[in-house]
């Protein structure tokens, strides 16, 4: 693999699993279930489920969101946060983070330029005003927004159906990428997944590393099989060596 200048991350779930945030889809373990497997997707995850039933899912981002801030960062946080650093130090190089995951790990080791293109778990979104508003609290008593004073917030979170953030800056970034490593993700929701065959379309080289073989794993140029806390690391050495 020839020295990149440019590079895209995407990572997923995986990457914060070794920090004890649950996986969307199992990962092989009987003991170890994944969220859709115990919440039904269309329940909590859809602009359908939460009209339906507002109070399910106020608790369950809640949740989830109390949880995320018991959570630290693990060593593949860490690296990629000095990779971050030390690769956009340079004004020749540009380096970006796209992250499917709501959680706040990658900024919490340290990243500065992160995409949370599923949207966040610390922030509100206000459905009057449609303003985004930083939060650590509960939903479930109907706060008002601090923008315009609506009780009309819901999770800042991408719903199935919904458009998912900074697509345009995402895509803009892809093409002029030399290199694109996913990291901790199925390939298993779009648009996401497609990132790989829009990467390979443009001529960009793509690199894998993930516990098992992902849906898109026949896609990568190069794919790399073991935990995101040794992979991750390992490839930052290398890339920065
Ligand atoms: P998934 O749960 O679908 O996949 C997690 C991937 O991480 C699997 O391929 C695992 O093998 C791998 N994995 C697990 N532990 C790992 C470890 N320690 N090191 C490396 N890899 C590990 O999660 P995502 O691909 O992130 O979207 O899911 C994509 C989207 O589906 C999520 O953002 C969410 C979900 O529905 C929305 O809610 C819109």
């Amino acid at each position: 693999m020839h020295k990149p200048q440019n590079i895209v991350i995407l990572t997923g779930a995986g990457i914060s699993a070794e920090s004890g945030i649950d996986t969307f889809r199992s990962d092989g373990r009987p003991e170890k279930q994944g969220t859709w497997e115990q919440h039904r997707i269309e329940d909590v995850a859809t602009p359908e489920g939460f009209a339906r039933d507002p109070d399910l899912v106020l608790n369950f981002y809640d949740m989830r969101r109390a949880d995320v801030q018991t959570k630290q960062p693990n060593a593949a946080h860490h690296a990629l946060a000095r990779l971050d650093r030390e690769w956009n130090a340079r004004a020749d190089r540009a380096l970006l983070i796209v992250t499917q995951n709501v959680d706040d790990l990658h900024e919490r080791a340290g990243a500065q330029c992160v995409h949370h293109m599923h949207g966040e778990l610390l922030s509100a979104l206000c459905s009057a005003c449609l303003e985004r508003s930083p939060w650590t609290g509960p939903m479930i008593g109907r706060p008002a927004c601090p923008q315009c004073g609506e009780t009309a917030l819901r999770p800042d979170v991408v719903w199935f159906g919904e458009m998912p953030y900074d697509m345009e800056s995402i895509y803009g970034a892809l093409r002029g990428a030399d290199l694109f490593v996913s990291i901790g993700t199925s390939g298993a929701v779009y648009p996401a997944a497609g990132f790989v065959q829009d990467a390979r379309s443009m001529g960009v080289q793509t690199l894998e590393l993930n516990l098992e073989r992902s849906e898109g794993s026949g896609w990568f140029d190069e794919t790399r099989l073991g935990a995101a806390s040794v992979l991750v690391p390992e490839w930052v050495d290398e890339i920065l060596a």
